[in-house]
């Protein structure tokens, strides 16, 4: 099978824009993710041992959530989250200092070319964002562009294979009074997990990308799969 560039339809690339996600999808992500994702974030916590003095890149930070876990379980790592959105960027500015976490930084910019040198960063991780790329293949170069040659980046998304029971247990933890509850399922159905990709098309693309090594396994208790790449 070979690699495989999606098309994106005109509703995708409407709730993709940088102003969607600063206006609408990133506020209302922001509040109910915490309560969804845990299980997605521990299985990161518990795959990442970086080095001592580790560098380490998150990419689609979104409000921060994992990237503030990561940077406190590992005080001697330099953490950097990076998004697209100015929003998303100030909201996990806002945990941070709430948090009193002093070596994570945040800051703006796209994926498609990350604004930082070749070969900078020991561990990098994206989760749930490389669906919304516009090129995934792009964005994956970018990392590995930036990847240090003995580095290893964690990329975490929503399968696009996963079954409705599967994603109707991960929407019942997503319960909100002010979110219609059959919206919400056909938005997950149909929008998040019925426009990512499915493991082995992110395998492909991830080989397209350069990647040497990459393995993929479903993480257990979720409609999400985890993606490890070496150069
Ligand atoms: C579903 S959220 C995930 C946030 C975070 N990684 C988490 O797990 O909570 C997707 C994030 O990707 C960001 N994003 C989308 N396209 C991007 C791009 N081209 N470059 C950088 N960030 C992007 C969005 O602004 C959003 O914050």
């Amino acid at each position: 099978m070979n690699f495989v560039i999606k098309k994106q339809g005109i509703f995708k690339r409407f709730l993709d824009a940088r102003w969607a996600w600063d206006l609408v999808q990133g506020p209302i992500y922001n509040r109910l993710v915490i309560k969804a994702a845990s299980e997605l974030y521990r299985r990161f916590i518990d795959e990442i041992n970086p080095p001592q003095h580790a560098k380490i890149l998150d990419v689609g930070s979104g409000p921060g959530f994992l990237t503030l876990l990561l940077a406190k379980k590992n005080p001697t790592a330099s953490v950097v989250g990076v998004d697209y959105s100015p929003t998303q960027v100030r909201a996990a500015d806002r945990l941070r200092i709430r948090n009193q976490i002093h070596n994570c930084s945040f800051r703006q910019g796209d994926a498609m070319n990350l604004p930082f040198r070749d070969a900078s960063f020991d561990i990098i991780i994206s989760v749930a964002s490389i669906k919304h790329w516009p090129q995934g293949k792009r964005g994956l170069q970018e990392i590995r562009r930036v990847l240090a040659p003995n580095g290893c980046a964690f990329i975490g998304e929503a399968d696009g294979g996963a079954t409705d029971e599967e994603i109707y247990r991960f929407a019942s933890k997503f319960t909100a009074w002010y979110v219609w509850d059959p919206f919400m399922r056909w938005y997950l159905r149909r929008v998040v997990f019925g426009q990512s990709y499915r493991p082995r098309e992110a395998e492909l693309m991830a080989r397209a990308a350069g990647f040497s090594q990459v393995s993929v396994e479903k993480v257990s208790e979720s409609p999400f799969f985890l993606i490890k790449l070496q150069k």
